[in-house]
């Protein structure tokens, strides 16, 4: 497995935390000096307004208050009056909807109005504050947004301090290994390669400088859009305040409001955008390994999965299938003939996924290096020298991917690659991490896309720009196929880009319990495509942990088993045949699921859904469901709380309102109560929303395996109107653009004896099947017609009782008595 082992690794991977300027300052004089003076705005001394762009100064500084959209509003702050380059990677353009907006004064104060917000500025001391159409505040300034002199550059600490309110909940934050709610925490925003890292460890390997906060019952967010250092204290210091700054670049904040979760995370998403839609195979399961090579080992595996019937769609090759850690490049005695075996792989429905990291190690010989080299392409140090740093290569150079003609090129390297019959790629050490150091040093310059900086600037982006990169170049190349694409670290709006995954952890119960916690922050975050190296990446699972990992997994948007190659084997048949066994069966409850986790995928993409809900998202206005963080709903219709805890024979769930299916038994449970489930091993607590219309595909080893002759719909009988949607397309095509694509609604309605459901279809694509296969499940009476559009159908019976019929897939109206 990998050459390099983990004790090396541990080694070289000093953090960036042990670079830190103020460690390093230790015994520095510069630390004698006195304090530097905070400065704060003072009075309001008048107002500008432009167009919905609203200036108001204090005679120097200005703060200037965008009207985004009738939800958002944007606060900048100049302490010297004036405003740095408004340009963001993070925030996609604006529509600009606001339908209406002006300002009131007052004695007291500046109020910027739009529909459904109200910023209020307090003339006296410059007070920013936000409150809902009503006059409900919801957050509000403690203390006037303020700055200091930045003595290692010369620009400004900037500070924002708001009020914390008593029953105020935080959320958001990224990738943070930490209880969901953020209250009590301060964090801090620098992206770190966090080999093995801990619960509460902090920084990780994302910036996410976006929280919810949640107060009286209504919610709203903030984004603080700076890509330097950032810092958040969600009431640590103070029980009273929550503030946020910034080491340097500007005080530039949107709020978001709520009063939902569910409306700021989508609103959140509207600003940075969503995940692009991923192929179909994408979302199945993926096995990886540090590393499976050469060869002859990922046929091995590759059949030991068809062989035993475990469905999988994706075989990773880590670092060890490059030519001594060259990216784009094969090491030819471990590969001889990559595009052979990538072909005979895919003949047997898997899909090959490669790992691509940033160092590109510096030899005169080697194309890519070259390339870069003689173009000016890799980073250089403030004295014009290039950057250097070890990596697993040895001595590497960096591609500056915040120049946009380095993406250009950065996307075309993978043609070979491409070429070769690679489906996706895994962008790794992109905090970026350089062995012995952490990551670059400060001076390291950047384009910026021509708003040059410094690392201190650039830093946190660099992992997104360069699966940006990665992504761009990938659309070229693959043409109308969607790319697929991971990467480790990220910045708010890299959604738009890639799937991530939470880095390398741990094989304990511990982590299994912090990848939960991970996965939902992650999800309203923005970043939904997420997942846990399943079974953790460093240690050995036993087969209890592993497959309880497992189970997680098939609710994991992304499911991958990953580890470390000093570990134990991680293929679901490596921990004997009782594991295996319960593996498969819930790897092919994934497979079966396949058709709603793609809606939810969709419904991520078009409406910015998130695909994680927690409990908080669902209902917020009991406080206790704040402070929920092992059930979540995946989508809409589906609940589940993982075994967290080694030897567990039951566990506690608390089930939101509605009616839930046991979706092993059919049990019915009644919702806004805690449940008590048992959890043999080879179940865990999943629930069905009752009056959910959830389709099934039969399983498969490998998406499109089969052909679907007819789809099965499970009707879960509950009093009431209940909605469910569908979406299908091509599953890798981008026809879905042009509107070839089916959403489905359906409308399921009961009442005592009878039940109904309506069916709309919108969009152009034509499925390949006639018929629906309709379960009815749960129905209270004994069902004796079914009519579809006007016909009556025969009720069909199972060997073991359950009854169906079949419809035709375009059918509008089905009656059930
Ligand atoms: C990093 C990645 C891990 C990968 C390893 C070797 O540790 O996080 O997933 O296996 O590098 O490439």
């Amino acid at each position: 497995m990998g050459d390099i082992k983990k004790e090396e690794i541990a080694l070289e991977r000093v953090t960036e935390e042990s670079f830190e300027g103020d460690i390093q300052h230790v015994n520095n004089p510069v630390l004698d000096l006195p304090e530097i003076e905070k400065k704060y705005l003072r009075s309001v001394t008048g107002y500008v307004k432009d167009g919905n762009n609203f200036v108001f100064t204090d005679g120097k500084a200005q703060v200037e208050v965008k009207v985004v959209t009738d939800d958002v509003i944007r606060v900048r702050l100049a302490p010297q009056g004036a405003f740095l380059d408004d340009f963001s990677y993070a925030v996609i353009e604006q529509e600009k909807h606001t339908h209406s907006y002006d300002i009131r004064e007052d004695d007291k104060n500046f109020h910027v109005k739009t529909n459904n917000v109200i910023c209020t500025i307090a003339k006296k001391d410059f007070l920013v504050s936000f409150s809902d159409i009503n006059g409900k505040t919801l957050n509000a300034d403690h203390a006037p947004m303020h700055w200091e002199e930045n003595p290692d550059f010369g620009g400004y600490y900037v500070y924002c301090t708001k009020k914390a309110y008593e029953d105020e909940v935080f959320f958001g934050g990224g990738d943070k290994a930490s209880n969901l709610n953020l209250r009590g925490r301060r964090i801090k925003n620098w992206n770190s390669d966090t080999y093995s890292f801990a619960f509460n460890q902090d920084p990780l390997y994302k910036t996410i400088p976006f929280y919810i906060g949640v107060t009286q019952g209504d919610a709203y967010g903030i984004f603080f859009d700076n890509t330097f250092k950032t810092f958040f204290d969600f009431a640590a210091e103070h029980q009273d305040q929550t503030s946020f700054w910034s080491e340097g670049g500007e005080l530039q904040y949107y709020y978001i409001h709520g009063p939902q979760i569910m409306d700021v995370v989508q609103r959140y998403h509207a600003l940075t955008g969503t995940h692009f839609l991923p192929p179909m195979w994408a979302i199945g399961y993926h096995q990886c390994r540090w590393s499976y090579y050469p060869e002859k080992m990922v046929r091995d595996v590759a059949s030991e999965f068809r062989k035993r019937e475990i469905p999988c769609d994706a075989i990773y090759l880590d670092i060890d299938y490059m030519e001594g850690y060259r990216c784009f490049t094969w090491n030819k005695q471990y590969f001889p003939d990559p595009r052979k075996m990538i072909s005979d792989l895919s003949a047997n429905g898997f899909k090959t996924v490669v790992m691509i990291d940033p160092g590109i190690k510096v030899d005169e010989n080697y194309w890519v290096f070259k390339e870069g080299h003689d173009n000016k392409y890799f980073c250089r140090r403030g004295d014009d020298y290039f950057m250097e740093g070890f990596v697993w290569p040895g001595r590497c150079q960096f591609p500056d991917y915040t120049n946009p003609d380095v993406r250009t090129w950065w996307g075309t390297l993978y043609k070979g690659l491409v070429d070769d019959g690679v489906a996706g790629f895994w962008n790794d050490m992109n905090e970026p991490a350089v062995f012995g150091r952490g990551t670059f040093p400060d001076d390291v310059r950047h384009n910026y896309d021509g708003y040059r900086g410094s690392h201190r600037k650039a830093h946190n982006i660099y992992g997104m720009q360069m699966v940006r990169a990665t992504y761009e170049g990938l659309l070229k190349l693959y043409k109308n196929k969607r790319p697929f694409t991971i990467t480790r670290a990220a910045y708010s709006g890299t959604q738009r880009y890639s799937s991530v995954w939470t880095g390398d952890n741990i094989a304990t119960w511990e982590h299994l319990r912090i990848g939960v916690l991970q996965l939902q922050r992650l999800s309203v975050s923005g970043l939904s495509f997420c997942g846990t190296d399943i079974g953790g990446f460093t240690g050995n699972p036993d087969g209890e942990l592993y497959t309880r990992w497992m189970q997680f997994g098939v609710f994991s948007p992304f499911m991958r088993v990953h580890s470390a190659g000093d570990t134990r084997d991680r293929e679901p048949w490596s921990f004997g045949p009782e594991w295996e066994a319960i593996c498969k069966k819930f790897i092919e409850l994934r497979y079966r699921l396949l058709p709603y986790i793609y809606s939810i995928f969709w419904q991520q993409h078009k409406y910015g859904l998130p695909i994680l809900r927690p409990v908080a998202l669902l209902e917020q206005h009991v406080y206790k469901n704040l402070l929920r963080e092992e059930e979540f709903a995946f989508g809409d219709k589906i609940l589940v709380s993982p075994v967290l805890n080694p030897g567990q024979m039951s566990k506690v769930v608390y089930l939101p309102k509605g009616e839930w299916f046991y979706y092993f038994t059919n049990e019915v449970f009644k919702g806004e109560e805690e449940v008590s489930i048992p959890t043999p091993l080879d179940q865990m607590p999943m629930f069905i929303k009752g009056g959910t219309i959830l389709p099934e595909y039969p399983v498969m080893q490998y998406v499109g395996e089969k052909k679907i002759e007819a789809l099965k719909l499970n009707v879960y009988y509950s009093e009431g109107e209940h909605h469910s949607y569908g979406y299908t397309d091509h599953g890798d095509t981008f026809a879905f653009e042009q509107n070839v694509y089916l959403e489905k609604h359906f409308i399921f309605t009961a009442e005592g004896n009878k039940a109904k459901i309506l069916q709309q279809r919108d969009g152009l694509f034509t499925e390949r099947y006639d018929d629906y296969n309709i379960y009815l499940i749960g129905f209270p009476f004994e069902v004796n017609q079914v009519i579809a559009d006007g016909i009556v159908v025969p009720v069909l019976s199972k060997e073991n009782g359950e009854k169906y019929v079949v419809v035709d897939n375009d059918f509008k109206k089905i009656t059930i008595e």
